[in-house]
């Protein structure tokens, strides 16, 4: 059978660790050229390097996601290696704090970690798009999957900017939808639930237990599961799914109890607090 990405050049942004490495990965052994756009060069090197040792075309582009320039050249050194870019998968995203339960609560954020969060969590995805979406015009169209997160779904309480950012980033995908779906561009958010990764790995044991226990499947999502729910919707398979929020969760969001609970529970604070 036909690759399902063959002949297509793919740029992952944060590719270099977790789940936006294993799509990389994944979008490479479907056929695709990939470029590994990250802030972390060696492990964007090694990820580019693995995809290479099994015959697959990757490049590794030290890029802050931050940096509006950065990106600009991240694109066009993408295109001038691979000759232009059909697909986009934006994994790029801040970790500690925002991923490990510490943003603060509202009344008393320290405003860098809301900006921090928004950056390169919301702004970092809308730059690639903005750098993407002519070079996609080009070639007479394209996907883009952006990476959200159930926090952007349902509210955990103890990560705000994290999880506005994530909502934000739906709205993001819905408005390139709308606005280049006739031209030929989708564009589809897929929301992870709790996946092993390295990142994750710090939140400890007692929370990986509960997810277990709170998830409808009896196992925790591994960065390839996320992978092949953004490889489907890179490809013609999804030809007529867009603006769409796909939730990759293992059934986490379709049942009582919320995960806001769950941190209160951890953090042995009752779950109805009084004043
Ligand atoms: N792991 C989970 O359980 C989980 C759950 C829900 C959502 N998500 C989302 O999935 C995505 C991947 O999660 P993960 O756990 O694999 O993350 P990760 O921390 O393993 O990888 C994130 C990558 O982004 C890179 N990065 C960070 N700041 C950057 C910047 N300014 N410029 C360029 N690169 C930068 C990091 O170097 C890293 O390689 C994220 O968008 C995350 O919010 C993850």
């Amino acid at each position: 059978m036909q690759p399902l990405l063959a002949g297509k050049v793919a740029i992952v942004t944060g590719g270099a660790s977790g789940i936006g490495r294993a799509t990389a990965a994944l979008l490479a052994e479907q056929g695709a050229a990939v470029a590994i756009a990250d802030l972390d060069e060696d492990n964007a090197r090694a990820a580019a390097a693995a995809i290479e040792a099994t015959g697959g075309q990757a490049l590794a582009i030290r890029t802050d996601m931050r940096d509006e320039a950065q990106v600009e050249a991240m694109v066009a050194a993408a295109v001038v290696r691979f000759g232009g870019v059909d697909l986009l998968d934006n994994t790029v995203s801040c970790n500690a704090p925002e991923q490990t339960g510490a943003d603060g609560e509202v009344h008393e954020m320290d405003i860098a970690i809301w900006n921090r969060a928004l950056e390169i969590n919301l702004r970092g995805p809308m730059l690639a798009a903005k750098y993407c979406i002519p070079e996609m015009l080009k070639r007479g169209g394209g996907a883009i999957v952006n990476i959200s997160s159930t926090a952007g779904i349902l509210s955990l309480g103890t990560v705000p900017a994290y999880a506005a950012s994530k909502a934000a980033v739906h709205s993001l995908s819905q408005s390139i939808a709308t606005a280049y779906g006739k031209r030929g561009i989708r564009c589809n958010t897929v929301a992870p639930g709790f996946v092993d990764t390295p990142t994750t790995r710090n939140m400890g044991d007692q929370f990986f237990a509960m997810t277990l226990d709170n998830n409808v499947l009896p196992y925790l999502g591994r960065p390839e599961d996320i992978a092949q729910a953004a490889l489907f919707l890179l490809s013609d398979a999804a030809r007529y799914i867009t603006g769409q929020l796909l939730a990759v969760d293992g059934g986490q969001t379709i049942h009582l109890p919320v995960v806001a609970d769950m941190w209160r529970l951890a953090a042995g604070r009752p779950l109805v607090e009084t004043a």
